[in-house]
């Protein structure tokens, strides 16, 4: 039976609590996803009754977080993240993955390099061969047309992020975004050394960071667990 995507994200996010220990510092990713995991894991803690505080990826995660009463722990314990919990936007079959549809990357990457653990949860339709979606690359503003022209000379097709009325988005980081197409991306290490490479580039939303756990939600409501 297809269940619906909200329902097959609480099984994923349920599952993922085997991940959280007593005392847990744990890393928030942001999107939807990981709301539902915040929700997940606020009711967790009071069944438990054990101590556990968040670092938020960013302010929509952080909102979800407090609203669920979770405690908010200071970006000085980064270094000491236990577990990041994040979602993704597009997964190949050697485990790059890219974000940033929310425009959260460059903080969720801090957080994932500096986890001792990483969990994502994706549903299958996330899955994909080969990376192909646009991928979001936070630039500092005054770079913008510099960074464009640099992008189109590594085979990229560069579109600054607008929000619906046509205002450019920025990120919590006063930056603004370079969706940018690069087709079929074969090789997204190599892409993503170059794209970083670019003065003025502050991150990409080429993810190869080691991932430890991935739930892969099917649509008949089952979820597989893969070790990378
Ligand atoms: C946030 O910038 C992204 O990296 C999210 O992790 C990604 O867009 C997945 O979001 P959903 O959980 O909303 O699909």
């Amino acid at each position: 039976m297809v269940k619906l995507k909200a329902e097959i994200i609480d099984k994923m996010a349920n599952e993922a609590l085997e991940n959280v220990k007593d005392n847990m510092i744990i890393g928030l990713g942001s999107g939807f996803t990981v709301s539902r995991f915040v929700n997940a894991l606020k009711n967790f803690i009071d069944e438990n009754q054990i101590k556990v505080s968040v670092i938020p990826s960013s302010l929509q995660i952080q909102i979800f977080a407090e609203r669920a009463g979770l405690k908010i722990a200071p970006s000085n314990l980064i270094p000491f993240i236990d577990l990041v919990v994040d979602g993704l936007d597009q997964i190949d079959k050697r485990f790059n993955m890219i974000k940033g549809g929310g425009g959260a990357l460059l903080r969720e990457k801090i957080l994932m390099r500096a986890s001792k653990k990483v969990v994502i949860l994706a549903n299958e339709d996330k899955f994909v061969e080969n990376l192909n979606r646009k991928v979001p690359i936070e630039v500092l503003p005054f770079a913008r047309d510099f960074i464009s022209k640099e992008l189109e000379k590594i085979g990229g097709k560069p579109e600054l992020r607008v929000m619906e009325k046509g205002y450019p988005f920025f990120t919590e980081n006063g930056n603004i975004i370079l969706d940018t197409d690069f087709g079929i991306i074969e090789n997204p290490p190599l892409i993503s050394v170059k794209i970083k490479d670019i003065p003025g580039v502050i991150e990409t939303g080429i993810f190869t960071e080691r991932i430890n756990l991935i739930y892969k939600g099917h649509k008949d409501g089952t979820i597989e667990k893969i070790i990378p």
